[in-house]
Formats: C-alpha cells, structure tokens, sequence
C-alpha cells in the first residue's frame, strides 16, 4: 500500500487561511503589505501611508492544525474567563479591561527582574503566527490563529537562575473591571505554572495576537500563554505578573479542585475526567465530535518533556 505520510510543514488546501480572514488582514494592513514578513513590519516597515500592524506576523507552518481553521467569531465569543464571570458569553463584558497601559512583571529567581511594557513586549518579541488546536478540559476544542513568540524569548530578558525549576503566570486582579473578582471564594488571582523544561520548549507560546490582530480581552489580551498539548486551564490569560521559582505552584483549578484538576493537565483521550470521558472533542463552529489525540496531536515536540516522570499525574 503506498501511503504518503505529508511533512510537518505541508498544509492542505482545505486548512489553508480562510478567505474571510485574508480578507480582514488586507482590510487591516493593505495588499502589499501580506507579503511582508511581520517581524519587519513589527519594526515600523509598513508601507508608507499604512500604520503599520504589529500582529501581522509570519505564518509558522512547523505546527499543522490538521483541522479546519474556526472562525473568529467563535474564538473570540465563546470563552473561559472566571474573572468575568463563570459562562461563556463574557466577551462584551470584558472589554471594560483596560489593555494599556499594561506592564508585565517578570520575577524570583532571575538575574534581571523586569518590568516590562506590553508595546515594548511586541516590539522586541520575534513575532510568528502559529495556527493551533486548543483542547478545553471540558471537551469543547478549537483551531485558532494566534500572534505570538515563544515563551523562552520572553523569559531570556530576565535570566533566570539555574534554581529555578518552575515558572508561574498570574492573571491581573483588576477588582474594578472583573467582576467575578466579586466571588470571594475563587482562589484568586488566576495562577498557573509549569516546569522550566515545559517553558523552554518550542509549543509553550506567548501570545499577543489573534486573527491577525491585537488579542482580545475575553481571550486574555493583551497577553497570555498557550500550551498547546495541555488542557485550556493551563493557559493563563492577562497576563500581569511571571515568577521563577523553586516551588511547584498550586494552581487556580488545583485549589479549587484537587481531585480533577492538577499540575500536568497533558491531554489524554485515555484518561477520563472524574465526571466525563475525555475521548472526543466537540468542535466550535461546526459542533462536530472528533476524537481526542494524546498531548492535544503535539506529541512529536513534546513527548519527551514527560519521559522518566511516568510515576507523576500527566494527564489532568
Ligand atoms: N485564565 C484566566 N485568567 N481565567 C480563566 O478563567 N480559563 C482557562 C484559560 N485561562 C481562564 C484562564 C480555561 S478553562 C480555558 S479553556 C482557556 O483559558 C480558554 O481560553 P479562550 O477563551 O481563549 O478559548
């Protein structure tokens, strides 16, 4: 049987950038200007007459979707986002946030603690779009178009030191424009983490954009993190502060609830949550159920991230 296995960077037609968002970008950035790399753009290389877009960005093909691309619509309007509230329709709510200023704290056990401004962020950053999967714990799942760097460039400003085995992200507790923030007894702020292997790893992304523009507030903008091959849960949105630390964080969902929520949050169609199975997905958009793949589809770049800790709990 002839089986031809396609290479990690070859896309199918069908997964290619959808018309509507083509069109958006060149709305948003002029013609010429989609044949620009975004980095050049991101350093003020419009074309004259265009304010140039720091979210345009080029497409990093290394990581296939696999799967059709959902609409932005669906992204942007179907969210997770306790400090707005516990359902999903928080996304007109949240754009009482306030995205600038905004500065990012980066500190504990790093050589240079930072301050760090979100503009300045973007343009140091090497900017890339990344199309991804993001796998929900709760068994919903998308296909998102996502601006960003990897995490390891950020954490590079700061040099870290070599006692730093866990790096932990917390949300911003504005009380005055979150009101789940009101619910007392939700451990906030929202507080997240992962191993310093795990952040030094190509997937574990920053991001900063999504659909070719600044990342919406109800998806966690101005920035937050994506782990791709994790459950949804570990990708901290708003994002105000990062501390390098010795201690294995307990998070948001773990202190809320220890028996289903823990550290590794590794997706695994083989391990069930508690009160459902976590073999399928059902698709935004298009409510589709498609199967779960283990580590979210990504085990190629980061299986070995987990080999010899088979003993700890990786899988939610
Ligand atoms: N970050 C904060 N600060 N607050 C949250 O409630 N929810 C998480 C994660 N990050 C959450 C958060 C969960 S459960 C998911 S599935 C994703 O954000 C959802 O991200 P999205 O709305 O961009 O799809």
């Amino acid at each position: 049987m002839n089986i031809r296995i396609p290479r990690g960077w070859e896309i199918p037609e069908r997964l290619a950038t959808p018309e509507s968002v083509v069109l958006n970008r060149r709305a948003l950035m002029g013609a010429s200007a989609m044949l620009l790399p975004g980095a050049a753009l991101a350093q003020g290389a419009a074309p004259a007459g265009d304010a140039p877009n720091p979210m345009a960005a080029m497409r990093n093909t290394r990581f296939r979707p696999d799967r059709a691309v959902t609409a932005e619509r669906e992204a942007t309007t179907y969210n997770n986002f306790y400090e707005f509230g516990t359902d999903k329709g928080i996304s007109r709510l949240a754009q009482r946030l306030p995205q600038r200023p905004w500065t990012l704290r980066i500190g504990g056990m790093v050589g240079t603690a930072q301050d760090l401004d979100i503009d300045d962020i973007i343009r140091r950053m090497p900017l890339e779009e990344r199309v991804l999967r993001m796998r929900c714990v709760e068994g919903w799942a998308m296909t998102a178009v996502y601006t960003g760097f990897p995490l390891s460039e950020l954490l590079k400003l700061a040099a870290p030191t070599s006692a730093a085995k866990y790096v932990v992200f917390e949300t911003a507790a504005d009380r005055a424009n979150m009101p789940g923030l009101r619910q007392s007894w939700y451990p906030w702020p929202y507080k997240e983490g992962c191993t310093i292997e795990e952040a030094a790893n190509e997937m574990a992304f920053v991001v900063v954009g999504m659909y070719g523009k600044p990342c919406p507030p109800q998806n966690g903008g101005p920035i937050r993190v994506v782990f791709p091959w994790k459950y949804g849960f570990k990708h901290g949105k708003s994002l105000a502060r990062i501390t390098l630390s010795d201690q294995r964080p307990v998070s948001y969902w773990e202190q809320i609830q220890g028996s289903e929520y823990g550290f590794w949050a590794n997706v695994n169609p083989e391990v069930p949550h508690p009160r459902w199975s976590q073999a399928t997905e059902r698709l935004l958009g298009t409510n589709e159920r498609v199967p779960t793949r283990i580590f979210n589809g990504y085990g190629e770049f980061v299986a070995d991230l987990y080999r010899g800790l088979e003993r700890e709990r990786l899988w939610a």
